[in-house]
């Protein structure tokens, strides 16, 4: 197998964290990217790896972030989309509902600033949605913070939503040119999601209850991330499919709207000041 220079977002702790051990595992260089500095730092030690830090709240933060990746790695093969979670409404520095902006603006905003370089590596695009996209997602274009519409899990559900679309439209947009792009459930994994958040979820994942969920473990959460990570589009996985347990899988009808697609796009590149 070939090895590769692998970027994960939310490498911290939970699915991300997983994932890096085993990529390490078989010889990539990987990459981690995290937003506690103990929690990051602590992941880098034990593997050896570079790291980098950006709370995603901040979107100069990301902007940071990716003018140093951009600098310290010429080629990039994989960009892993990882960190996320369901969190209360609450506006960022940015002015955006934090669900969204955690889950969907900063990583559009992170690939697009590393767009020339995922280019001429002729990168993949790993893109961690969720089930809940199909379970809570509705997305109302005119309103992506849901301001008129507001609960956790539909910011949570359209955010993962929103990933769906963006591999999609990423697909659309620069497949031609070399770039694939995937979306993935990692399956109900008992991790640190929801930790912070007001919503049933939490109980569900942050209470004894948890035991009664059959959670999966971390690491088959990130089996489907490491394959797809591995793999080769076009060979192993199809540019623009959502997978769930290494399969294409059914989701929101709202992810196979193209108009949508685009539209969700332009709207996302307006607000993070990309258009
Ligand atoms: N667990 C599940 O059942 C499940 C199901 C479907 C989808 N997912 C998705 O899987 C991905 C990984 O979640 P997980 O289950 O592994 O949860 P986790 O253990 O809470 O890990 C989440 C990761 O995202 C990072 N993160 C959170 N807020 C951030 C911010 N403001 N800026 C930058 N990074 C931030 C966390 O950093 P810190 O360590 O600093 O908090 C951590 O590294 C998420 O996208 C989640 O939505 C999870």
């Amino acid at each position: 197998m070939t090895t590769k220079v692998i970027l994960i977002t939310g490498a911290s702790d939970g699915i991300g964290a997983a994932a890096a051990r085993a990529l390490q595992a078989d010889g990539h260089t990987v990459v981690l990217i995290g937003r506690s500095p103990t929690k990051t730092e602590a992941v880098a030690s034990e593997l050896h790896a570079d790291s980098f830090l950006a709370d995603f709240a901040d979107l100069d933060q990301v902007r940071r972030l990716a003018a140093e990746l951009k600098e310290q790695y010429p080629r990039i093969d994989v960009l892993a989309n990882n960190a996320g979670g369901i969190f209360d409404q609450q506006r960022t520095v940015d002015g955006f509902e934090r669900t969204l902006q955690i889950n969907h603006l900063a990583p559009f905003l992170l690939t697009n600033l590393l767009m020339e370089t995922l280019l001429a590596s002729q990168a993949s695009v790993v893109n961690t949605s969720s089930a809940a996209a199909k379970l809570f997602g509705n997305i109302n274009i005119d309103d992506l913070s849901n301001d008129n519409n507001y609960s956790p899990n539909k910011a949570y559900g359209d955010a993962k939503l929103g990933n769906i679309l963006f591999t999609k439209e990423l697909h659309r947009r620069y497949h031609s040119q070399g770039l694939s792009a995937a979306a993935f459930h990692p399956g109900i994994v008992s991790t640190n999601f929801a930790h912070d958040t007001s919503s049933p979820m939490r109980i569900i994942y942050q209470s004894p209850l948890r035991r009664l969920m059959r959670m999966t473990s971390p690491e088959k959460g990130a089996d489907t991330l490491v394959w797809l990570t591995e793999g080769i589009p076009g060979d192993d996985w199809e540019s623009g499919e959502y997978y769930v347990k290494r399969k294409p899988a059914k989701t929101n009808a709202q992810a196979s709207d193209a108009a949508l697609a685009e539209r969700h796009w332009n709207i996302s590149a307006k607000m993070v000041g990309l258009d």
